[in-house]
């Protein structure tokens, strides 16, 4: 049978791509959600993942920001689910399995594995970048390392 998965030298490749890509993007344009809606596009237009999209912290909660992907639940507490957790711990969030973790939200039965990465400005969680996987184990540290960067350029662009 043929191996489809992305071998780890070309994960680095697309994500150096998409990078540059974003960068390009957001040149010049100062509006939050339009850059928002087309980083989650260009991540969706470089692997196949089933669900990306951000979730912003309003009042106390996170809302359902620009996204790609099916219908998805809209608010989510502070340590609810592995977006809340990420929220609150402010820490990225690695999950091989979404089953195994305690208090995953399902917004879609599809959903296998998960990464969440908080968008950080000072101090304070302003949203949280979520990417959900069809398959079992989707995502290793190359994701985390490169999401991890997009969240902290986001960051330094952040004009809510
Ligand atoms: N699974 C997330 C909820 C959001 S959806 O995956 C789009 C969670 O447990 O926080």
């Amino acid at each position: 049978m043929e191996d489809f998965q992305v071998s780890e030298g070309m994960k680095e490749e697309k994500y150096t791509r998409l990078s540059e890509q974003l960068k390009s993007v957001w040149n010049d344009e100062p509006d939050l959600i339009a850059n928002l809606a087309n980083t989650a596009a260009a991540i969706k237009q470089t692997f196949p993942f089933h669900w990306i999209g951000f979730y912003m912290v309003k009042a106390n909660q996170l809302v359902l920001g620009p996204f790609q992907g099916p219908v998805a639940c809209t608010r989510i507490g502070l340590g609810r689910g592995v977006c809340g957790t990420s929220w609150k711990t402010k820490t990225t969030q690695l999950v091989p399995d979404v089953d195994a973790f305690p208090g995953h939200i399902a917004c879609s039965s599809l959903s296998r594995s998960e990464i969440v990465v908080p968008i950080l400005v000072g101090e304070d969680v302003v949203a949280v970048l979520d990417i959900d996987s069809s398959e079992l184990n989707d995502f290793d540290q190359t994701d985390q390392l490169y999401l991890e960067e997009i969240c902290q350029a986001l960051a330094r662009i952040w004009n809510p």
